[in-house]
This record gives C-alpha cells, sequence and structure tokens, in this order.
C-alpha cells in the first residue's frame, strides 16, 4: 500500500488495544511502525504484554520514563517530534486516554500529520482526572475518532466533531480478551496464589485513591473490611506502592498484595474471581464481558456502557464493605449482556476504516 502508519503506545493499558488493531493492519499489508514512548518500562508493566500477546517488538523505544505530566508529555513529545519528521507517516494512531496518548496528538496536529484516536469520546466530565483532559485534547485533534460505545459517538457529536471522521468500531481490548480467552485458568491462577474457591481481585492506581495519605488510609480501612469478608489478592500498581504501605494496606491476614501481574496471568484471576474492587478503566470493561461483579471505587465512570450492560457498579470508600457484602452473597449471575460490538472484531473494523482513509491521502 505504501503510506505508513505510525503507532504510538507507552502505558500499559496501550497494549492490549494495539494488539488486534496492529494484527489486522498486517493482515491487510500496510506498512507500519510501533513506537513505544517509555512512560511504562518495567518488565511487568510494558514487556510481558509484547510477549503474551503477540506484538512486534517496538521499533522506537524513546525511554522517557517517569515524571511530572509536563516532564513526561514534553519528553515524549520531543522524541517523537523528531522520529515523525524523518519518517513522515501518513497517518498515526494514538491509544486511549494517557500522556503518550495526547503526547502524541499535539505532535501529529503541529505537524500536520493525520491522527486517528483509538478510543475516542469516552467522557467522565471530571476535569480533576488526568485522562479527561488527554481525551478532550486528543479527540479535538483527531481526524479519526473510533468509539466503544455509543454514548462516546453521542459526546462526539455534542462537541461538535464531524460525523463523518466518527465510527462505532466496537473494543479492541475486548478482541484481545477473546482472543486469548482460552488461556485465562481461573483454577491454576487461584492454586498458583494459595487462594479459596471465594476470593476478590483488587486494583488500586487512581491518583484520587492514592496519591493523598488521608484518602489513601481510608481507602485501605475500606479494602480491609472486604478482606474481612473474603480472601483478596492485590497486584498493586506501582504508582500507589509506598502510599499505601505507609497507610498499613499489607497489614492483613487474608489480603495478598503481590506484584503488576503479565496479562495472561492478571485475567486468569478476574476469570475465576466472586468479585473485583478496582479503579481501572480497562478492568471495568474486561469484567463486563467475563460477567465478573466489579464494584468501581469512583464518582463516575467514563465507560458507562459497563454499568448500563454490564457487570460494573460505582462504589465509595464509606460503602463498599456492604455493597462487597451483598454481591458476596448474591454469587455471580448467570447471564448478563455486552455492549453492542464487543464481539472481538473491532481491530478489523478499525483497520478497514483506516486502509481506506490511507487509500484518500
Ligand atoms: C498511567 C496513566 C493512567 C493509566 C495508568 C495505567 C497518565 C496521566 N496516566 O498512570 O491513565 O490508568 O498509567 O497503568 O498517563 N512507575 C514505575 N514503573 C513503571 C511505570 C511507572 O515504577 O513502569 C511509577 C513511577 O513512580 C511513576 C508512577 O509509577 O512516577 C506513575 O507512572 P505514570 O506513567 O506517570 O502514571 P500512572 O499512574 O502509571
Ligand atoms: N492488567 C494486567 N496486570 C495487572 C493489572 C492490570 O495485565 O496486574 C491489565 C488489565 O488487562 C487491564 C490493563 O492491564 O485492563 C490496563 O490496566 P490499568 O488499570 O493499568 O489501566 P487503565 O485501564 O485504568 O488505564
Amino acid at each position: 500500500m505504501g503510506a505508513l502508519v505510525q503507532h504510538i503506545t507507552g502505558a500499559r493499558p496501550n497494549f492490549p488495544k494495539a494488539a488486534p488493531v496492529i494484527r489486522a493492519l498486517t493482515e491487510l499489508g500496510v506498512e507500519q511502525r510501533l513506537v513505544h514512548t517509555g512512560q511504562h518500562y518495567d518488565e511487568k508493566m510494558s514487556d510481558v504484554f509484547f510477549r503474551q500477546l503477540g506484538l512486534p517488538r517496538p521499533d522506537v523505544d524513546l525511554g522517557v520514563g517517569s515524571g511530572t505530566h509536563a516532564r513526561q508529555t514534553a519528553a515524549i513529545m520531543t522524541g517523537l517530534e523528531d522520529l515523525v519528521m524523518a519518517e513522515r507517516p501518513a497517518l498515526l494512531i494514538v491509544y486511549g486516554d494517557v500522556n503518550s496518548t495526547v503526547a502524541a496528538a499535539l505532535v501529529a496536529a503541529k505537524l500536520g500529520i493525520p491522527l486517528a484516536h483509538v478510543e475516542a469520546g469516552l467522557r467522565s466530565f471530571d476535569m480533576t482526572m488526568p485522562e479527561e483532559v488527554n481525551r478532550l485534547v486528543t479527540d479535538r485533534l483527531s481526524d479519526l475518532l473510533l468509539c466503544t460505545s455509543a454514548d462516546a459517538v453521542a459526546h462526539l457529536g455534542n462537541e461538535g466533531v464531524h460525523p463523518a471522521k466518527i465510527h462505532l468500531v466496537g473494543n479492541p481490548m475486548i478482541d484481545t480478551l477473546l482472543a486469548n480467552l482460552d488461556r485465562f485458568d481461573a483454577e491454576a491462577a487461584r492454586a498458583g496464589h494459595g487462594l479459596s474457591d471465594r476470593y476478590v481481585v483488587a486494583t488500586l492506581h487512581r491518583p484520587g485513591n492514592v496519591d493523598d495519605p488521608a484518602d489513601a488510609a481510608e481507602l485501605v480501612k475500606a479494602i480491609h473490611s472486604v478482606a474481612d469478608q473474603a480472601e483478596m489478592v492485590l497486584p498493586l500498581h506501582p504508582r500507589g506502592r509506598a502510599k499505601l504501605q505507609e497507610a498499613g494496606l499489607f497489614d492483613h491476614p487474608a489480603l495478598r498484595i503481590i506484584d503488576p501481574l503479565g496479562y495472561i496471568e492478571f485475567m486468569g484471576l478476574v476469570r475465576g474471581a466472586a468479585a473485583v474492587v478496582t479503579d481501572s478503566g480497562g478492568v471495568q470493561e474486561e469484567t463486563t464481558i467475563l460477567g465478573v461483579p466489579c464494584l468501581t471505587l469512583r464518582p463516575n465512570t467514563e465507560r458507562p456502557v459497563t454499568i448500563t450492560h454490564g457487570t460494573n457498579q460505582l462504589v465509595t470508600r464509606q460503602n463498599l464493605p456492604q455493597v462487597a457484602s451483598a454481591v458476596l452473597s448474591r454469587g455471580r449471575a448467570e447471564s448478563w449482556s455486552v455492549p453492542p460490538l464487543w464481539d472481538g472484531r473491532a481491530g478489523e473494523r478499525i483497520a478497514a476504516i483506516v486502509a481506506d482513509q490511507l487509500a484518500r491521502f
């Protein structure tokens, strides 16, 4: 086809979203380069996803590492600008709502390179979340807005985005989940972590939960009250580790704090869980497909479809113990609905739209 597409990834949630898009574009014979910004760099936050999801090795690793928002975003922009000027891709593709996403969007816009945003249009309407800022800016600068749900399409329409730019494609994160479903061995994961039949998985990393010591202390209290009711395992994101440890998180006999897990091991644990307690975006979606009750420790969600169609509900640090008790005694539902087009074929739809766009350049 001749026209070069560059994928910009950098943080853990980017990798399962990019994998099916890259695969589908490869099948169409599109020339591609994969860029890793280096926003996440620990083996368990990055490399393990490349190995487990069969992602190609990044062609370029900018190696930016951690920093304040401005420093990290600026470092990504500086590194990427040189690369984009040298390679002049026909299209840049960005994923989700992390700093790597918005940094790449700004570089593309300033250099006049067309931009596609996978997971466009999600809105929490909470401007205290760094991700909401990243989503708004990225969508404003995008030429192709690829949406996972109808509410996202509606938000973009309300913001005045031309309908021709917006496409409802489904959820590539769910493509990855469905493609790997046979590898999620709940029993092996349970036994491997020495858990009994009924256990809860937790993940926590949002600044609103873990950054402030007073929030962290309240959070620890709430998590411990769930651990009073059922064994828990918490693969802890590096962001919250120090604050949560100081707040006493590690001091409960029924709560296992472990390092972040590889994707296949993590999803194995989630698959067999009685419930999940989380503040992750991706986990709200994955539990929706697996039918695992999800208690989301946030005041809002940009993924309301996981509540209307899925197994998700919002909880506070105050009501988590009561809600967990009700969910654990009710057990998992026998059947549940899933959002439209979360069917494992979003990558193919995105690739078809991208190829069509490339043919017009
Ligand atoms: C980022 C995203 C967030 C996403 C999360 C997924 C932004 C603004 N936030 O948050 O939307 O939900 O990733 O996991 O982009 N660290 C390590 N090792 C690593 C990476 C980070 O130890 O490999 C530590 C560093 O101390 C770093 C901190 O984690 O300062 C935060 O990392 P950062 O990438 O800035 O934000 P996340 O909290 O990971
Ligand atoms: N995940 C994983 N191991 C873990 C925790 C999470 O493989 O220990 C996966 C899971 O598929 C999740 C994805 O990483 O959906 C991104 O999660 P994260 O919570 O970091 O990011 P968010 O979706 O909140 O931006």
